[in-house]
């Protein structure tokens, strides 16, 4: 199937991601977010649906001591070859080239959905939210999140040209509210200027 629009753009922006300026303490606030994500009570698999080039992969395997494993994802194969290039935790890492909307994973696959980045890009996010928690583990968690919040992030979208102009974040208590129709408990969401975290589990029963 040829690339659709957004996965032509962001193959074509892979080999310069890492080079777009960012705050200087994103590091810092990427490994406070990865800690807020990642107290979650089943062992397995992470999949970090979105991954791009790997921002949180080094918080990810410092937070999840062996043995567990990371599932690097994204639609677009030169930010997985930009990714996988740098070798960061090799043998507890794989990568897989798909799209979030139709995961090609069985249910109750992993104990981590980890979405940083990612959702204001997707055409069908209610189906993406459902397919997140399909392949969760009972008593797994998602998390979607930003470190902006969402008129923030909305705002910058607005300014854009090209395929990702207009791209829309909702608000944390839409999607918190949209997860609990789809069945996540233990929900969580907030928002403030420099963060967007919304939580759900998957239900033990
Ligand atoms: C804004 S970038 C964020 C990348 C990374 N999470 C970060 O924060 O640096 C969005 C990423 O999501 C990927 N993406 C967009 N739509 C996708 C989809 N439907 N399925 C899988 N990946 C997708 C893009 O290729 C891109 O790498």
């Amino acid at each position: 199937m040829p690339p659709s629009a957004k996965q032509a753009y962001f193959n074509q922006i892979a080999p310069l991601w890492d080079t777009f300026p960012s705050p200087e303490d994103t590091e810092s606030r990427v490994r406070r977010l990865v800690q807020q994500i990642t107290d979650v009570p089943v062992a397995g698999w992470i999949l970090d649906a979105g991954c791009g080039t790997g921002i949180l992969l080094p918080a990810l395997l410092e937070r999840h001591p062996c043995p567990s494993r990371i599932l690097e994802l994204d639609f677009a194969l030169d930010m997985l070859r930009v990714n996988a290039s740098k070798g960061i935790g090799r043998r507890r890492v794989r990568y897989a080239c798909a799209d979030v909307q139709r995961l090609p994973f069985r249910d109750a696959s992993f104990a981590l959905v980890a979405c940083f980045g990612l959702f204001p890009h997707l055409a069908d996010q209610q189906g993406a939210l459902r397919e997140f928690l399909r392949v969760l583990q009972p008593g797994g968690v998602v998390a979607i999140a930003h470190l902006m919040a969402s008129h923030e992030l909305n705002a910058f979208h607005a300014g854009v040209n090209g395929p990702v102009a207009g791209d829309y974040l909702p608000p944390a208590d839409e999607v918190a509210r949209r997860l609990a129709e789809l069945g996540g408990t233990d929900i969580r969401a907030s928002e403030s200027p420099g963060l967007y975290l919304v939580r759900a589990a998957r239900s033990r029963s």
